[in-house]
């Protein structure tokens, strides 16, 4: 695997030949991620001896609304690159941040319309941070696709715009929340949680199958749904603070009264500091 730290070293290192397949990161590696790389050298696959997987690690400053989630966000970088190795990554990118952004840098990219919504609500700038890393990702790598996990389903659906309205040649591709025994979505963030949160996080998931069991018995109101899953949330976890819950149609992410179409149960609980996000397609 070959480390790239500089965009001069990945310009001089990726040949036009290479069909690359991205993973965007942002470090502190967890099996969640495992998964998507897996996915991605399987992806690679496809394209004979030219797909080559490249993992970027890039904590992105820009796409972070709260200080004290930036200075918190876990940074193992050993620990992350000897994963890339033992997975078989072809190209590790760690830029510093003075590589990504220029200190007068005065462009960037934002979406208008599914950026308002559920996390873009409570997390101001947040995705204009995303969409423009993802652009300056993919205009390094030209990558013939990319995956992202679902586990965040709104920055997929965003990306996916993105992708579309701003005419890049890559397939982003969505892969599967991968979950603790106990039902927990991994995360980097989850190393934050106390131990007390720790035992009470996996209620998310359970009040998230509650609240489907509630729409699989028939029921169509959202606010009835969503309400199953905030009794069993208080119940099971009284040291979370919802910070938004949201039944939404899964391709506008526009709140329904009613769920009388594909529909993504969406939420982001806090543990003291710790932001968790979830989701279940309905
Ligand atoms: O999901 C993440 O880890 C980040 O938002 C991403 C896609 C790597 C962009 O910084």
């Amino acid at each position: 695997m070959k480390r790239l730290q500089t965009i001069q070293e990945l310009n001089q290192e990726i040949s036009d030949s290479d069909k690359i397949v991205l993973v965007p990161t942002m470090g502190a590696l967890h099996v969640g991620h495992f998964t998507l790389i897996k996915q991605a050298i399987e992806k690679a696959k496809q394209y004979g001896d030219n797909g080559k997987v490249a993992v970027s690690i890039f904590v992105n400053p820009i796409q972070f609304d709260r200080a004290v989630d930036l200075d918190s966000y876990p940074q193992p970088i050993e620990a992350d690159l000897a994963h890339c190795e033992r997975l078989g990554v072809d190209y590790a990118f760690t830029p510093d941040s003075s590589e990504i952004y220029h200190s007068d840098r005065s462009i960037h990219v934002s979406e208008d319309s599914l950026s308002s919504l559920l996390c873009g609500a409570t997390r101001p700038g947040h995705f204009d941070g995303v969409c423009t890393v993802i652009t300056k990702l993919f205009n390094l790598f030209q990558p013939a696709a990319a995956i992202f996990g679902l586990k965040d389903y709104q920055q997929l659906a965003i990306i996916k715009r993105l992708a579309r309205d701003l005419n890049f040649r890559t397939e982003v591709m969505g892969g599967e929340t991968v979950r603790e025994e106990s039902g927990l979505a991994m995360s980097s963030r989850n190393v934050g949680l106390t131990e007390a949160s720790k035992a009470q996080a996996p209620a998310i998931r359970s009040a998230m199958l509650a609240a489907k069991a509630v729409y699989d018995r028939g029921e169509t109101s959202a606010d009835r749904i969503l309400a199953a899953f905030r009794l069993h949330l208080a119940k099971h976890a009284p040291l979370s603070k919802i910070d938004y819950l949201e039944c939404v149609c899964a391709s506008t992410l526009q709140a329904l009264k009613e769920v009388d179409k594909p529909a993504v149960i969406a939420t982001a609980v806090f543990f003291k500091q710790v932001r968790l996000i979830d989701n279940i397609i309905l």
